[in-house]
């Protein structure tokens, strides 16, 4: 049997220093219902975390508004004990705030992107973010304001690279007027890729595409899934399947999925083993037409 390891998804380079494993790991899924609260058992959450970078994982997606904080805590936490922590490529995410369960506000007043800046750097116990997404773009406030408030992060020392969340291309395009953008995060998966033109743009531009829902919440896996006969011809589970397809339909996407079970995250990462023929590739492609 190969070897379970995340490096086997091959890798992406994101500047001279971080060439990251291109099967990452999100992780909304460890706070309480709603993403809202502490996850019900935080020694599992931080086991999951340092369970990851066992595995390969050297990409982990978060936000201070998992939980809120409480997400961060259990990535720093978990972290604390990787062997290769110098080599951990962490995005962050600013510009959401919580009322409540399942509650969100976009709120990309300059002032409060940078508080969120600051206190994510103490929570995560960082001296600068290596990819801050802004997490959605607040129609409130010019583009230019929001984008230019994270440049001038990033001139600073603060940010390393730049991403955007939730955008179409032509508000990439908008965006890069005002700071270099280095990667998209939006809703993508293989029952819903509405976002065909923004992977392709990233592809062409240079851009890491970072999928998110790369499981459709748990809806693409087990019982009645639309994945069950190809992962049975395959021979692997439906979650492989959905990552295998990402991981092929283009070398810029970094599929994070999220989950708050060793058993899950062991089957995820297995999925950097699968090479899907391109015969299942097409297939799958059509599932959402
Ligand atoms: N930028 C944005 O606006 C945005 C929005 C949403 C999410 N995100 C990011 O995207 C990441 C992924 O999204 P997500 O976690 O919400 O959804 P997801 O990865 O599509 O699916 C997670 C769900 O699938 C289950 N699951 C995971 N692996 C499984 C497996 N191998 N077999 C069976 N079930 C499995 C999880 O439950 P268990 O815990 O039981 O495994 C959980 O219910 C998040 O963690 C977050 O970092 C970003």
């Amino acid at each position: 049997m190969a070897e379970l390891n995340a490096a086997n998804a091959g890798t992406y380079q994101f500047d001279d220093q971080f060439k990251i494993n291109r099967l990452g790991y999100g992780t909304m899924q460890l706070t309480g219902p709603g993403t809202w609260g502490p996850y019900k058992d935080p020694q599992q959450a931080v086991s999951v975390v340092k369970r990851a970078t066992e595995l390969g994982i050297n990409f982990f997606d978060t936000a201070d508004s998992y939980g809120p904080w409480f997400a961060d805590r259990y990535l720093a936490a978990g972290l604390k004990q990787a062997a290769n922590r110098d080599q951990i490529f962490i995005s962050d995410k600013v510009g959401q705030t919580r009322q409540g369960p399942s509650q969100w506000t976009p709120h990309g007043e300059p002032g409060y992107l940078r508080q969120q800046v600051e206190v994510s750097l103490m929570t995560l116990g960082l001296d600068h973010e290596d990819l801050l997404f802004l997490h959605r773009i607040d129609s409130h406030f010019p583009i230019a304001d929001q984008v230019g408030e994270l440049k001038k992060l990033q001139d600073e020392g603060k940010i390393k690279h730049i991403g955007l969340s939730q955008v179409s291309v032509d508000e990439i395009k908008e965006a890069q007027k005002y700071a270099q953008i280095d990667a998209v995060e939006n809703l993508y998966n293989v029952a819903n890729h509405k976002d065909d033109d923004v992977v392709d743009y990233c592809e062409a531009n240079h851009l890491a595409f970072v999928p998110w829902f790369p499981l459709n919440t748990g809806k693409l896996v087990g019982q009645g899934s639309p994945l069950s006969a190809i992962a049975k011809k395959n021979n692997v589970s439906e979650a492989q399947i959905a990552l295998a397809w990402l991981l092929k339909r283009s070398p810029n996407i970094l599929p994070i999925p999220g989950t708050s079970s060793i058993q899950h995250l062991e089957d995820n990462v297995a999925a950097a083993n699968v090479s899907l023929s391109d015969d299942d590739f097409d297939q799958l492609s059509h599932l959402a037409e």
